[in-house]
Order: structure tokens, then C-alpha cells, then sequence
């Protein structure tokens, strides 16, 4: 080869399966990405090689020896999958890569990353399920210098390992949710730091999570169903020890094991912890304590699930901590303490007192008239966490195996003045990255971007859930699907639901239904159309938004089967099976405009056009025929039952639906002779009936304001996301909310009405896509075609928003100043993208890139570099262009 030699530098942020160096993999293809950085514009990249190798030392050898993949000629940098010898089980592996641009020049290598793979074989256990209490411990003697050790663990419902009296790790309420008789989720850890030479102790403390539910929740109650209950706490570890002298121990948990009852008296997800610090057992997680009055562990049956390695799913942390912003007295010896914010977690709280002295803390979104705390809305979750002071000076308490949502804490019975500087609290929920960046001129707008962001974190707990203060934290598949799209655009998330949508598998039955909430922790099935839709449309983002593939694959069979089932349920093509439909519109909870059966049907096409794409995608061509086919009959089928002259509705009603004629405007189902007309009337009740507020539920809210503005009318959009009148999330703000509620109305009593549902705060995406503008493209996913298409409503003067994908980072910033529109946007190396500067009216627009004039009579001034095409449609000016940063500006009067 005689490639030109040159300072291109290496890839940068080299992720495997989307992680940093991780943990514990278990698939036998992990796949690679990297970013490429380059001051040129228009840079691409030609090829790229991969080495992957046993040791630090080949790989600095530039020797492959486990993979070399030769130099590929291909633009591919994101997702390549591993093609080399068969990897191990607990095994290191080294990587690097480096890439060819489009003029041939090869770059520097990357710098190694590396990742370890996980137990691939059900052989590679041969720990023990153990239990018989919740604390559990062994002490071990090693010979010799330590230089690697891994312990694999698991401990259900929750558990927590402690190395020579040591917390390992920064997990919290580990491991994440599974039907635990399907999946069995277990955690790596590097603990070579935490042993030494001699005598070590290893502690696990054990909560009763999902696993072991309180017998009162294994009973339907008067509105909510029984809960799977699994049995008693267990948990299983396995230790690999690793020599200086190449000699290997391995340690299990089997019935060698002591365990005894620790100070946590009582955990429940829902109820709280209640924990006496006079019986903890001073040193037990620490070598040489005296367990002679311990008992022997018990053997248990293993849970029945495969157990599946964390290693990319993002665990759940104590992520921010919050001050109280004030501490009231609404009665004697009464504290409440208001954080400022509703979120998920819990408090720590500091306090010295006699021994034996109870502290109660108790958990609340609202407060009543009169000051004291409103705990209506967490339904039968006690919510309540007690702690028992030893009295031995300061004491520091926060829980381990529960969590809840609330603004306010109230505190009783605490010795002496509760400060601010006695408690804190604590954000706990999924670690997922932060990635996306929203604002704009408009305050209220930036306030409810806000909201939705701590409600959509609230509702991260290792699955989706609707809400996270009362008795149901379930992972209800509806509320997850309509906003997983503001998830994605706000949250790095592919590992998340990568998870999630196995639990879904897991769930699926035989005759193919899927159930409404998963894990089917409660058994609800088959799901409502909407919430079932879950299995077709996350994959489908997965797609989109980070070009994976495998999740499709992963996935087919789920969604052909699931979309088989609603064919089986429908009658000439009307499905009109239907649970909930358009959920909690304004003053309802089941819709009295929207009736089910369009809702239904509504989503059963949708889910089939999308199935014929995705089979599309994966080359199943036949399926793809034969599913188009099916969703053009029912979209005829729909078309001929429920189109009017203007609108949609079933011949029993004739009410009007803003969610039925959103949705058939924005999925394309409308004749064309009919849109103006079907347009024209929305437009009409949305201005005109309802003085630009929205009337729809949880379905129509996800798909009006895209339908809107897919027909021209995002600057009606706009003032409906802009309101601050009932209903709206502006009216919800006034009343206070710092999250978004399940209600467009203020409720505090029992019922439905949390105020910490993510399933409204889908129009978050909008925001993203409409207003900065910025939009995948189904035909080039993951971004390797980047659409930016802002709309300039309303009485907005600027918007910024940046996106950190797995190519790059997008930005798309626009701004009005002086008679002129500026749009800034970055395009990510190795991708394209396709630029609409917005140009109103004009007739003769003219276009600047920089200082210079790109865009003049009607025709593209070819002189800048990255700009490869433009041309005009309607209100806009599209510029195709290749990597880089473009500052257009255009008049804008
Ligand atoms: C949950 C919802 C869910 C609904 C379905 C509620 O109790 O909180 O968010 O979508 O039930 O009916």
C-alpha cells in the first residue's frame, strides 16, 4: 500500500456495544464505534481497520491476534461487528482502530480501548443460590499477591456486596427489574483493589425488591391486580481470583456461608424501609468478627431465569444531590421539608440522639392547604421510611432497598431542630447519559423542556415506568412508547430499551399477544393496540436514531407475531379491541371524543407499515410485500368506516376527535381530495372550538403537533405547546408542577393523578425536531443523514439545540436579529446532511454561508466548500452538504 503518510489523527470515543471499555459483555459479536474528528468540512470515511488483541502489549505491537480485520473498504464507523476467533468467558480483550479518509490518507491509530466478556456458558456458575436472611458473609484467607479479581453477583430483589467492610461499587437498587423465572440480570465488578494477601471478608446484604412482594400486594386489591410474587431473598456471587504467580481461585456462595438478620427490619419498594441501627452487626463485612451464633446459609432454588450480564445497561445511582430550599412547622413536632422539585430517590439525613429514638420520614408530591404533607396520591404506598437511632453520636441514615417520588418530606420525631444542613436528598434513577441540549427565547417553553426532563429521569428505574410514587411504578408499555422519542433526543437510551425489549419477549405468549406493562409484574394481557405498539416502535427508533440493526433483528419475530395477533383479533380489518385508547384527555380518563376502536385501528396500521419496513430493512422482502398489502387494506378499511365529509368519527358518534384526525393526517391515511378538508376542520377545533388548546389524550397529544406540522401549520402547533391556559403544560407550571402530571387537570386526591408521569411529555421530541429542527432519516439511520428543518413560529427569536449522537455531535442554533435569520449548524464527520434554511415567502431570496453568497436567483452559487446541491421548496431553501459547521444567514423581515 502506498497511502500518503500524515498527521490524520485516530478515532476518538471508541465504544463497544455502545459503552465505554465494558464489564462483563455477554454476546459472542460485540460491536465497535468511533467517532472521527476533522477541521475539514466534508470529510469521509474510505475504510478503517480493526485490531483487536489478548494483551496491551500485541496491540501496542500493532498485532491482532484475537482479530484483524484487514483494511475495510467501507464508510462504516458506527455498530461493525466483531468478526474474529471466539471469545471467552471472563476474558480482556484490547482494541483499536484507525480510518482512511475520502483522499485516501490513513489516520494515526485510536487509542485502546478494551472490553471483557462476561459468563457466556450456563457451566461458567458454580456458585449457589443462597439465603436464609439478609445479611450474608464469608471470610477467606489468600495466598499471595493478588493481581486480577472479578466478582460476579446477583442478589434478588435487591442486593448490595461489601468487600472488608467496604461498599462495592456505586449501584443502587441493583439488579434491574426482570420477570426473574425468564432473566436474571447480574453485575460484574472489578474488585482487585478491594483484597489483599491474608484474611478478607465479603458481605451481601439482601432486599426484598420485586422478589419478595408484601402478602397484602399478592391479592388483587379493590382497582389493582394481584403482583407476581417470586419468594424469599437469594442471592449468588461468584469470585475469580487471580494470582501474581498465574494461580486461580475461584470463591462461591454455597452453604459454607453464615447469615444472620441485619438492621433492616422491614423494605418494600412501595412502603419504605424501616431500619433499627441497634442491630447493626458491627464489623460483620470486615474479617476476624465473631459469627459463631450466625446461621448456616440455606441453599436456595435458583429464581428459573438465564442470567444475563449488565454490562451495558446502565445502572441505577444516587445521580445529583438536592439542598432543601425550605423547612416548615406546620404542627408541633411536625417538619416538612420541601426540596423544590419533584423527583425520584429518597433523603439522608443526619441526626444525634437517646438510643432507641424513631425518626419518620414520609414521603409527598403535595401539600394540603395547610401545610402538612398530601400523601393521597401514593394510594396504598406507605412511603415511609423509620429510622432507629443507636445513639452514639452523629448518625448518618439514607435507605438502600426502596425509593420514592415526592417533593416534600415530612419528618417526625426528631431529637432536637432539623436544619437544612440535616438532610439532603438524593436523585436516584437509571444512570442514562445526558445527551441532548434544548432552549429557546421562550421561558415557558425552556420550563417545560425542564419538566419533562426530571419527569422522564423520574421514570427511568431500570425499566420505564409510568410513575414513581404510588402503588404501581409499573413498566406500562403505553406511556413508555409514546415518550420514548423525547427520551431519545434527550437521553442516550439504546441500551436501555435494548433491555426492556427482552423483558417484552419474555412477556410474549404463545398466541403472540404482548402484555400492557412488562415485566407482567401484573399480568395484563393481551395489551391495548397502543401499548403493545411498544414492541414494533421502539425497535424502530433504535433504528432510526442509532442505525442498529440487531435490535430489529433481535426483535422480528416479536413484532411479526404481535402484529399476526392483532390480525387475528380484527374484522375486515377494523380492530376494535381496545383498554384504554386515548388515555386522560382534559376531564376524562377513557375518551368520550375518541372512541377505542379508531385509536386501535389507528396503531394496528402504523404498526404494520412499520413491520413492512423493518422486514424491508432486513431483506425479508416477502414479508415486507405482504405487509404493505396488509396495512393498505386497512387503511381502506378505515377510510371507508370512519371518513366523513371533513373528519373521522364511528357511525354511533359523531363527536369530534382531534386524536383521530392527527393521527390520520400525520400517518398519510387521509384521500388526498379530503386532506385540505380534514386539515381544515382540525384547524378549526383546535382554533376556533377550543382557542388553540389542545382535547387530546396521551395518543393524540404524541401525534398532534407532528401532524401539524407535517400539513404547514407548526406555528398553530407552537401556540398550543405556548399556552398557559387549561389544558396545557404552561397551565400545569402555573399550578406549580415541576415534573408532568398524568392529569391535564390539578387532582390531589386518590385516584389517577400523579404528578410525575412522563406519558404528556412527548412533546418534548417536538421541540427537538420542529422547532431546532433537527431529524433522522429513515433511508441513512443513526444519523449518517442529518435533516435540519427548523420552523421560525410564533414569537420565538432564537433556538439552540445540540444532540451528542453515536457519529458525532449535531448542533442546529437559528436566531432573528436585524431583519435577518441566522441558521448555525454542525454536521458530524463521516455524515451528511440536509440543511432547509427557512425563506418565508421570498420570492428572491438570497443566501449567505458565511461571508459568502451561496443561494442567488433562484440557483446555487457554487463556490463554498461542503455545500454539494440546493434547491427551492416552498418556504425553504435545502442545501445538501457534507460535514462540517455552516452559518447561513438569510433576510427575514
Ligand atoms: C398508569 C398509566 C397507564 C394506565 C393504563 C395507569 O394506572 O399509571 O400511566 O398507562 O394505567 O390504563
Amino acid at each position: 500500500m502506498n497511502e500518503m503518510k500524515c498527521c490524520l489523527d485516530g478515532p476518538v470515543e471508541l465504544l463497544c456495544e455502545y459503552c465505554v471499555n465494558p464489564l462483563g459483555l455477554q454476546m459472542s459479536k460485540p460491536r465497535f464505534s468511533w467517532k472521527l474528528m476533522h477541521h475539514e468540512r466534508g470529510r469521509m470515511q474510505s475504510a478503517y481497520q480493526i485490531l483487536v488483541a489478548s494483551s496491551e502489549e500485541n496491540l501496542d505491537k500493532d498485532f491482532g491476534d484475537i482479530w484483524d480485520s484487514g483494511k475495510v473498504n467501507s464508510s462504516q464507523s458506527v455498530n461493525v461487528e466483531y468478526a474474529g476467533k471466539p471469545l471467552e468467558s471472563g476474558k480482556t480483550y484490547y482494541w483499536k482502530v484507525r480510518w482512511w479518509d475520502d483522499k485516501g490518507q490513513v489516520s494515526l491509530w485510536s487509542r485502546t480501548a478494551k472490553f471483557e466478556m462476561g459468563l457466556l456458558k450456563p457451566e461458567d456458575w458454580k456458585a449457589k443460590w443462597i439465603g436464609g436472611g439478609n445479611l450474608l458473609r464469608k471470610e477467606l484467607t489468600l495466598h499471595g499477591k493478588v493481581k486480577r479479581a472479578r466478582a460476579y453477583v446477583s442478589g434478588l430483589g435487591y442486593y448490595e456486596l461489601r468487600i472488608n467492610g467496604c461498599r462495592v461499587g456505586d449501584r443502587k437498587l441493583d439488579p434491574g427489574w426482570t420477570d426473574y423465572e425468564k432473566i436474571v440480570l447480574y453485575a460484574v465488578y472489578d474488585v482487585t483493589g478491594h483484597l489483599r494477601e491474608g484474611r478478607n471478608a465479603i458481605g451481601l446484604m439482601l432486599g426484598n425488591g420485586r422478589y419478595n412482594v408484601k402478602p397484602y400486594r399478592r391479592r388483587s386489591q379493590e382497582q389493582l391486580p394481584a403482583h407476581k410474587h417470586y419468594g424469599e431473598p437469594r442471592a449468588i456471587l461468584q469470585l475469580m481470583i487471580e494470582f501474581s504467580d498465574g494461580r486461580q481461585e475461584l470463591i462461591v456462595t454455597d452453604e459454607g456461608w453464615k447469615v444472620s438478620k441485619g438492621p433492616i427490619i422491614d423494605d418494600d419498594i412501595y412502603d419504605g424501609e424501616v431500619y433499627d441501627a441497634r442491630l447493626e452487626k458491627d464489623g460483620w463485612d470486615l474479617p476476624g468478627y465473631d459469627d459463631s451464633s450466625w446461621d448456616n446459609a440455606k441453599v436456595m432454588e435458583p429464581p428459573g431465569g438465564t442470567m444475563f450480564s449488565q454490562a451495558t445497561f446502565p445502572p441505577i445511582r444516587v445521580v445529583k444531590k438536592l439542598q432543601p430550599v425550605s423547612i416548615s412547622n406546620p404542627k408541633p413536632n411536625v417538619y416538612v421539608v420541601d426540596f423544590g422539585q419533584n423527583f425520584t430517590g429518597w433523603v439522608r439525613l443526619t441526626v444525634s440522639g437517646p438510643r432507641g429514638t424513631e425518626v419518620k420520614l414520609r414521603y409527598a408530591e403535595l401539600l394540603n392547604p395547610d401545610g402538612t404533607i398530601n400523601t393521597a396520591p401514593n394510594r396504598s404506598a406507605k412511603a415511609t421510611d423509620i429510622y432507629i437511632l443507636k445513639g452514639c453520636g452523629v448518625e448518618v441514615y439514607e435507605p438502600r432497598f426502596t425509593y420514592h417520588g415526592f417533593r416534600y418530606v415530612e419528618v417526625t420525631g426528631y431529637p432536637g431542630v432539623l436544619s437544612i444542613n440535616d438532610i439532603e436528598g438524593r436523585v436516584v434513577h437509571t444512570d442514562v447519559e445526558s445527551i441532548g441540549g434544548f432552549s429557546c427565547s421562550n421561558q415557558l417553553i425552556n420550563n417545560i423542556h425542564k419538566n419533562v426532563l426530571w419527569g422522564q429521569v423520574s421514570n427511568l428505574m431500570s425499566i420505564p415506568t409510568d410513575c414513581p410514587q404510588r402503588d404501581e411504578r409499573m413498566g406500562w408499555m403505553g406511556d413508555a412508547q409514546l415518550s420514548a422519542e423525547e427520551a431519545i433526543y434527550n437521553f442516550n437510551m439504546v441500551n436501555f430499551y435494548t433491555k426492556w425489549l427482552r423483558d417484552i419477549k419474555a412477556a410474549q405468549s404463545e398466541d403472540g399477544s404482548v402484555p400492557d406493562i412488562a415485566p407482567p409484574y401484573w399480568s395484563l394481557y393481551p395489551a391495548d393496540p397502543v401499548y403493545g405498539a411498544a414492541c414494533v416502535i421502539i425497535p424502530w427508533y433504535l433504528y432510526l436514531y442509532y442505525g442498529d440493526k440487531r435490535v430489529l433483528e433481535e426483535n422480528y419475530d416479536v413484532m411479526k407475531r404481535w402484529v399476526d395477533f392483532l390480525t387475528s383479533k380484527a374484522e375486515n380489518y377494523i380492530l376494535k379491541f381496545s383498554k384504554y385508547g386515548d388515555w386522560c384527555p382534559p376531564g376524562q380518563i377513557i375518551s368520550l371524543n375518541t372512541p377505542g376502536e379508531i385509536v386501535s385501528t389507528l396503531c394496528y396500521y402504523e404498526n404494520t407499515l412499520l413491520l413492512s419496513k423493518i422486514a424491508y430493512v432486513l431483506g425479508k422482502h416477502e414479508d415486507a410485500k405482504r405487509y404493505a398489502e396488509l396495512a393498505e387494506k386497512i387503511k381502506d378499511a378505515f377510510n371507508k368506516r370512519y371518513l366523513r365529509e371533513d373528519y373521522y368519527a364511528t357511525s354511533e358518534t359523531s363527536i369530534y376527535s382531534q386524536t383521530a384526525n392527527a393521527i390520520a393526517l400525520y400517518l398519510d391515511i387521509v384521500p388526498p381530495d379530503k386532506r385540505e378538508n380534514v386539515i381544515k376542520k382540525l384547524l378549526n377545533d383546535i382554533v376556533v372550538a377550543h382557542d388553540n388548546h389542545l382535547n387530546t389524550g396521551i395518543v393524540g397529544t404524541r401525534y398532534l403537533f407532528d401532524a401539524l406540522t407535517k400539513c404547514g401549520y407548526a406555528d398553530v402547533a407552537y401556540k398550543i405547546a405556548a399556552q398557559t391556559t387549561y389544558p396545557s403544560w404552561g397551565y400545569m407550571i402555573r399550578e406549580g408542577a415541576t415534573t408532568i402530571w398524568e392529569r391535564w387537570e390539578y387532582l390531589a386526591g386518590s385516584g389517577m393523578n400523579s404528578h410525575n408521569h412522563i406519558m404528556f411529555g412527548s412533546i418534548d421530541a417536538w421541540f427537538y425536531k420542529a422547532l431546532a429542527g433537527i431529524n433522522a432519516d429513515p433511508l441513512y439511520p443513526g444519523f449518517e443523514k442529518v435533516v435540519i428543518k427548523p420552523h421560525i413560529v410564533g414569537d420565538l427569536t432564537h433556538v439552540s439545540a445540540s444532540l451528542r449522537t453515536i457519529r458525532g455531535l449535531i448542533v442546529s442554533r437559528w436566531w432573528r436579529e436585524n431583519g435577518s435569520l441566522t441558521l448555525e449548524v454542525s454536521i458530524p464527520v463521516n455524515s451528511v446532511g440536509e440543511i432547509y434554511v427557512p425563506v418565508k415567502g421570498a420570492k428572491n431570496p438570497l443566501i449567505k454561508e458565511g461571508e459568502m453568497i451561496v443561494w442567488k436567483n433562484d440557483e446555487l452559487i457554487q463556490k463554498v466548500q461542503g455545500i454539494t446541491a440546493a434547491r427551492r421548496e416552498g418556504d425553504y431553501v435545502i442545501f445538501n452538504v457534507s460535514s462540517g459547521k455552516y452559518i447561513f444567514r438569510v433576510e427575514w423581515r
